[in-house]
């Protein structure tokens, strides 16, 4: 028997930890996962090799959102800029609203989950932390991963793309008028999981 559609929209400005509650509450769920930044990420990294970014977004392909190339704060800020163009948000849309609405149930991390892709998400979070939290949390990320950046370098790049995501015209980066605001600047990743389980629990019964 197929189960109906649930959707679980996890927003937020980057580094604040989304990744992490998306896959946790997925896993206890037994929801699918998209995480929609690597839509993103693979449309910036193949402008950085010369691409048209509208042209690159109409023909992703799945297997491209693999790669761990994307991870790069350089990849990062390439797709900050191409997620400012209307035709490039346009293109992507389709995935992501089959996604969010497939049987089984689903959580989609992003900035725009909640008040454009599926404004009628039975879930909407908005995950926040100071930029400070976030680029401290995002510097140990790069470093495990052999990165040799520090921590003015990581936090400058955390408040371009806060800047750009929310000031663009197209989506902007905001909580939707009906999300559950959750800033983990003091929590830990147990006590933001366990609020956002509850969430979705007292949602689905
Ligand atoms: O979440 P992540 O940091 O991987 O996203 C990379 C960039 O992609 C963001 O800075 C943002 O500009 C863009 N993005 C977006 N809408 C989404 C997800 C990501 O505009 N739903």
């Amino acid at each position: 028997m197929e189960t109906a559609p649930f959707t679980v929209a996890i927003d937020g400005p980057a580094a604040a930890g989304k990744g992490t509650l998306s896959r946790a509450v997925a896993a206890q769920f037994g929801f699918g996962h998209l995480d929609t930044g690597l839509l993103y990420r693979a449309v910036g990294a193949q402008v950085l090799s010369g691409r048209d970014a509208v042209e690159a977004a109409r023909s992703l392909d799945r297997e491209a959102l693999e790669d761990p190339a994307l991870r790069t704060a350089e990849v990062a800020q390439a797709a900050s800029k191409v997620a400012v163009i209307a035709d490039v948000r346009a293109a992507l849309l389709d995935f992501q609203r089959a996604f969010a609405r497939r049987a089984g149930g689903a959580v989609l991390d992003g900035r725009d989950i909640g008040t454009v892709i599926c404004p009628q998400a039975e879930v909407k979070l908005f995950v926040t932390a100071s930029a400070e939290v976030r680029a401290g949390r995002r510097l140990a990320e790069l470093q495990a991963r052999g990165d040799t950046t520090d921590f003015e370098t990581v936090l400058a790049d955390v408040k371009a793309r806060d800047a750009r995501d929310s000031d663009r015209a197209e989506a902007p980066l905001r909580p939707a008028d009906t999300a559950h605001v959750l800033d983990t600047s003091d929590m830990t990743i147990e006590d933001a999981v366990a609020r956002a389980v509850g969430l979705v629990e007292a949602a689905r019964s």
